[in-house]
Order: C-alpha cells, then structure tokens, then sequence
C-alpha cells in the first residue's frame, strides 16, 4: 500500500512537472511506462460469472502483466462494481454502457510499439462523460476532468529512454472508445450480479415469477434469500426450537384433553364438547409445527433457494389448511364456552347444541375454502409455517371474523366474572373466596390475552410495513460493502422478541387448555371412573383405596355408580346426585370452567347452616334448578 500511494505521489509529481515544461498537451493525458507490463490476452472470467469477456474491444489484446494476480484482483474490482450497477438499475440510464466502459477501464486496450514496450489505451473523455451523465451516481467514482485517466485525444508516453524522438520523446496514443463496439454487440445484456446471500433469478421467466414464491428487490433481478435475514442463524434456530418443543407438549396435551373429556367421559355435556373441540383444533395446529419439523424446517419453508414455499407445494398447503382451520375454530369455541359459561349464570336457554357444532364447523370451512381458493396460503418472508399471507386474505378470513368472536367471547366472560364476583360478595367478605376466581381469570388471561397479542402483534406488523420496507436499502449497503458473504447483514423487521412472543402465544393454547382444564378435579375423576370400571385396574385401584383406608366412604357411594364424587366431603353432593343426576353432571362441567361455583356453592352450603336466610343461597339454588332445561345433550 505504501509502496503504490508513493508511486503516486510520484507519479502526479512527474506529470505536473512535464505539464509546466511542455505546454501542449491539449487534448492529452500523460501515462508511465511500465516495462513488466505487456499485450496479453484476457484470462477470461471466473467462477462461470460472465464478466468483462464480451465487453472488452480486443479481449486478444490487454494491457497487463504476466503475472495473473493482477487480473484476477482486476476482475474482483469489476465484479464488486456490477453488484453496485445492479442496483442502480431504475435510476440509471444504460447501465450496460457503463459495463462497457468500466471493464475497458479495468482491462485496457493495449498497443505495441517498434520499441519493445506495450502501452495502454485510456478510455475517452468522451465516454466517460457519457458514462455520468447516464449515471449521475458513478461521478464520486469516475473524475471524467483528470485527463490522464480519460484523455480527450490520447495519452502521451516519454519513450526518449527506448529511442523515440519525434515530439520531443513523446509517444502518442489514442483514447479507447468502445462506443461503436457496445453498439454492434446487441447480443450482450447488462450483467446482474446479486451480493451473497441475495440470488438471482430471472423474474420475466415464467419460471421464477413472484407467485411461485420468490421476492424480488425491485427493479433487480435479485431474490431474498430463504428464510429471510430478519435475524441471524442463530435466533432462527432459537426460534425452531422452541416451536418444536411448544408444539410437541401442546399436542401431548391437547390429546390428553380430548381422550379425557371426548373419549372417556361418559358425560357428553356442553363443556366437555367445547373442550373437546378445542383441544381437536389445538392438535390441528400442533399438527402443523409437527409436520413441519418433521419434513425439515428449510426443506418445508424454502423448497428451492432464493423460494419461500406455497400453497401448490402440498406439504405447504396441507400444514397451512391445518393450521388455519386449527385455530379458527379454536377461536370459535372457545366463543362457544364462554356463551355457555354465561348462559348458565344468567339461566338464558341457548339454542341447541346441534346447531352450534353446524354452524361452528360450517363457518370455519367456509373461513378455509376462501383463502384456499385464492391461492393465499405460503410460506411468507419470515415464518416459521405455512398461513395465509396475502393480506386481505388473512384480514377477511382471520383476524376480522376471529376478532368478532372473540369480542362477543371477552364480554360473556367478563360478564361472567362480574356475576361471580357478586355472588361471592354477598357471600362473605373476606378474600378467601376472591381466590376461587383464579381459574376463570387465568382462562380469560391466557387465552383471550394470547390472541389479543396477536392481534396487536399484526396489525403492529402491518402499520410497520413500510418502515420495513424502507431499510431495504441500508440492507443491501450493508450487502455491498460487506466482506464477510453478507451474513452479518439484516433487514428490519419486527424485533425478535415480539416475533418469539407471536410463535410463542399461536403454540400455548393447547398448553394453556391443558393447564385451565385438563388439570382439574373433573379430569382426574374422569380418568379414575374409567380406569375404576375397567376390568383390568379395577381390582388395583379397589386394593389400593383399601390400604389408604377410604374404601368404606368410597363403598358407600358406589351404590350410586359414580365413583367420580368419591372424594368429595359434602354429602349433600350425593343426595343431590341421586336425585338428579344430569343436574349434577351439567353442574360439574361448569366447575371445569368456574371452579368456584362448586366451591361457592358448598361454601354456601356450608353457610346454610349459620345463614338461613342468606339470599344468594337462594340465587345459586335457583340457578342449579334451571340447569336441567339447559341440558340438550
Ligand atoms: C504475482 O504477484 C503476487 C503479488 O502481486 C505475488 O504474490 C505472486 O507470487 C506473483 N506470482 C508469480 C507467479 O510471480
Ligand atoms: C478531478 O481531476 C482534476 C484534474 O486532475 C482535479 O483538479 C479535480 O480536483 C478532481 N476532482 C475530484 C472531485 O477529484
Ligand atoms: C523523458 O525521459 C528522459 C529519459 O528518461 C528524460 O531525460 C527526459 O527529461 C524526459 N522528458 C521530459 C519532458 O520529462
Ligand atoms: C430472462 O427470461 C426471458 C424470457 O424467458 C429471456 O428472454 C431473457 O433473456 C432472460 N434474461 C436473462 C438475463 O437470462
């Protein structure tokens, strides 16, 4: 380096001198002779990367060393150079007469002498001028006005040492103007090059067109990688991870509901079927992440370099539909619970059950088949599946008939909380039975919460857009002047947080119903009833109680044929059971929603004793009577 700026400074000093001596160099540059170099060939370009081998005049004929070094270094500065033209394309005119130009730059044509010595051409003033003012943004690299780059006429060599006299010394060369030659080559098309990890494609081939999945960085012929470089590797595999190990236990666990209130419970009430439905639409979208991770995250969300999935490649589509009808009816019903929940509370008869798994199952098709048909669903640019990703798509189909339901669902359970809280305050006034809300709150919380979030989250996502999109340049800045293959190099997008936070909350629900439901009481009376009237643990589970010593208490309700309520204390639970048993049953699923009505209740019960009068005893009597009108299943 120190040797070459010294050269220069040379250099620039020899030329100012022969320019005060000799005052003739109208229209001339002056050049070095340099003896190592001489008229060779091009070495051609490398890497199959079409560079400079169509654009040179007399690619037969360069002035170079023999030293190849020299040319490759040159053919790297092209390169890097193209990368640039390439995305200047839009706001330059003939950027292929730039190419032209910078490779005769880069490889000059080359002339040889009587005297044993090759020189070379500069390129034209001329060409230069009109290289700039084509491209405005090449004059910071190109100083059209230094005439010993880009000499109007020619360059003027001191040959006065190998003999030359005429001119006092100096020998004349002209310019090089590939003008004529750039015009008779109409074959050669400006050269594209996109800056790793970017890829070219072609996107006027019907091949590569934006709706086979790949994004372009407009006016470029170049495509985002796949997944896109929101964030680093690294946080990328962060992100597998976790969707793996979520969906993994949210589909454990969404099984266990459905094989809990679906299969095992006798009891086929208004909850157990929500829960059941839920947990079906929970598996649904588990299923998708499971798919997903089993074919391979990269395999399944970039089938092709440079390609982001969709819906016509099959693994894509399928997961996509899997997920969507997932978690649109999981929406639904768990709307559908919280209208039960409070139709109990306010004992206002809800239209029959039939007709809300008709209309449950008929709106979410109906949610499916819309953006099925308009091709909508695709891997997207950063995602961790396959959804619908073109806008108005996921707004009609998702987040504004979804939003609605979840709405009228908020409100019941708000509502239904309000009630509780009354009752219980009339009841007592110490904060034990405040308590007994945890469940229900949880429920509201964890749910509602979670697709409040994503709802916050898209629309968030889809204000920020435009902000997004106007770092692309800083991006592909950050692409040009890198050195390390781009990696270090990212897009804005939504933070990694917040993103983590969206996976995290669309994976949790089944988790979530697991913990609000299949944790409860009703659960493990369930799985203990069926595991009791099993012929194969019966007789363990019947040894079992009798060495914990409660085989008595448990014997003595057996007789109603409900082990389930063996474990309660209260025996005004059995008087009630026996007199009316689908009370019983419709109440115990609420308590799966509202534990504390159960707790209330015996709490009031208990109460009755002391409180005779007390009038919320009253209310929740009534509301236990009206139950059986309820009870279409
Ligand atoms: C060519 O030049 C480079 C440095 O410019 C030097 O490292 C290399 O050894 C040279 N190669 C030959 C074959 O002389
Ligand atoms: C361009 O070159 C001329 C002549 O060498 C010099 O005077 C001028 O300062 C240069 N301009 C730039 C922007 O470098
Ligand atoms: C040309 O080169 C010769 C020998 O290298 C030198 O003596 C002479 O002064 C040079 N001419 C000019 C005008 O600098
Ligand atoms: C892109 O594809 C079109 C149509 O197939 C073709 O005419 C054109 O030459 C291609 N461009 C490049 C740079 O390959």
């Amino acid at each position: 380096m120190k040797f070459k700026l010294l050269f220069y400074i040379i250099l620039n000093f020899l030329i100012k001198n022969i320019k005060s001596d000799i005052n003739l160099n109208n229209g001339y540059g002056f050049g070095l002779v340099e003896e190592n170099s001489k008229c060779l060939s091009f070495i051609g370009d490398i890497n199959n990367q079409p560079l400079c081998f169509n654009k040179l005049i007399d690619n037969k004929l360069i002035y170079s060393t023999y030293n190849k070094t020299n040319q490759i270094q040159a053919l790297k500065i092209v390169e890097q150079s193209f990368k640039q033209l390439t995305f200047l394309q839009g706001k330059c005119l003939n950027l292929n007469y730039a190419q032209f130009g910078i490779c005769e730059i880069y490889f000059p044509s080359c002339v040889e002498t009587t005297y044993e010595i090759s020189l070379p051409k500069r390129l034209c003033k001329s060409v230069c001028d009109k290289m700039v003012n084509d491209c405005p943004f090449l004059s910071s690299s190109l100083n059209c006005s230094d005439s010993n780059k880009f000499p109007p006429i020619g360059t003027l060599y001191n040959l006065t040492k190998y003999g030359y006299t005429d001119n006092n010394g100096f020998y004349k060369v002209e310019c090089s103007d590939p003008t004529n030659f750039y015009l008779n080559s109409p074959n050669d098309q400006f050269i594209e090059i996109c800056p790793s990890p970017l890829l070219l494609r072609n996107h006027s081939n019907s091949e590569y067109k934006e709706d086979k999945g790949y994004t372009y960085l407009s006016p470029t012929n170049c495509v985002f990688s796949c997944p896109q470089p929101f964030y680093k590797k690294n946080k990328w595999d962060q992100m597998f991870k976790m969707s793996k190990v979520l969906s993994t236990i949210s589909f454990v666990c969404s099984i266990y509901n459905i094989l809990t209130f679906g299969i095992l419970s006798k009891i086929k009430s208004k909850y157990n079927l929500c829960i059941t439905f839920f947990s079906i639409s929970t598996v649904l979208m588990s299923l998708m992440d499971i798919v997903t991770y089993g074919i391979g995250y990269q395999e399944m969300l970039c089938p092709e370099p440079g390609r982001n999935a969709i819906q016509s490649d099959a693994a894509c589509g399928v997961t996509g539909a899997f997920f969507h009808i997932g978690i649109t009816t999981g929406v639904l019903w768990w709307t559908t619970m919280s209208i039960c929940l409070y139709s109990e509370v306010k004992r206002f008869q809800m239209i029959s059950f039939r007709y809300i798994i008709l209309f449950n199952s008929i709106v979410s098709l109906i949610i499916l088949i819309i953006p099925l048909s308009g091709q909508a669903f695709m891997s997207g640019t950063g995602s961790l599946g396959c959804w619908i990703r073109k806008t108005w798509y996921v707004n009609g189909s998702f987040w504004i008939p979804c939003g609605i339901a979840l709405f009228i669902g908020a409100i019941c359970i708000v509502l239904v909380i309000y009630e509780i809280f009354k009752i219980s305050k009339n009841l007592s006034k110490d904060n034990k039975t405040l308590m007994f809300q945890i469940r229900p709150f949880l429920c509201v919380l964890l749910v509602g919460g979670s697709f409040l979030y994503l709802f916050i989250f898209n629309f968030n996502n889809e204000r920020n857009l435009d902000k997004y999109k106007a770092s692309i340049p800083n991006y592909i800045q950050c692409l040009l002047s890198s050195s390390v293959n781009g990696q270090d190099c990212l897009t804005d997008g939504p933070g990694f947080g917040a993103y983590f936070s969206f996976y995290f909350f669309t994976r949790l629900f089944g988790i979530t119903s697991f913990c609000i439901y299949g944790t409860s009481k009703i659960a493990r009376d369930i799985w203990f009833e069926s595991a009791y009237n099993h012929p194969f643990f019966h007789s363990y589970i019947v040894k079992c109680l009798s060495l914990l010593g409660i085989s008595k208490h448990f014997s003595s309700n057996s007789s109603g044929s409900n082990p389930k309520n063996f474990n309660r204390n209260g025996s005004n639970f059995n008087m009630k059971q026996n007199k009316q048993k689908s009370t019983i049953d419709q109440n115990d699923s609420i308590s799966v929603f509202v534990s504390t009505k159960q707790d209330i209740e015996q709490e009031i019960e208990n109460n009755v004793v002391t409180k005779e009068n007390d009038s919320p005893n009253e209310s929740i009597e009534n509301t236990t009577s009206s139950k059986d009108s309820n009870a279409s299943f």
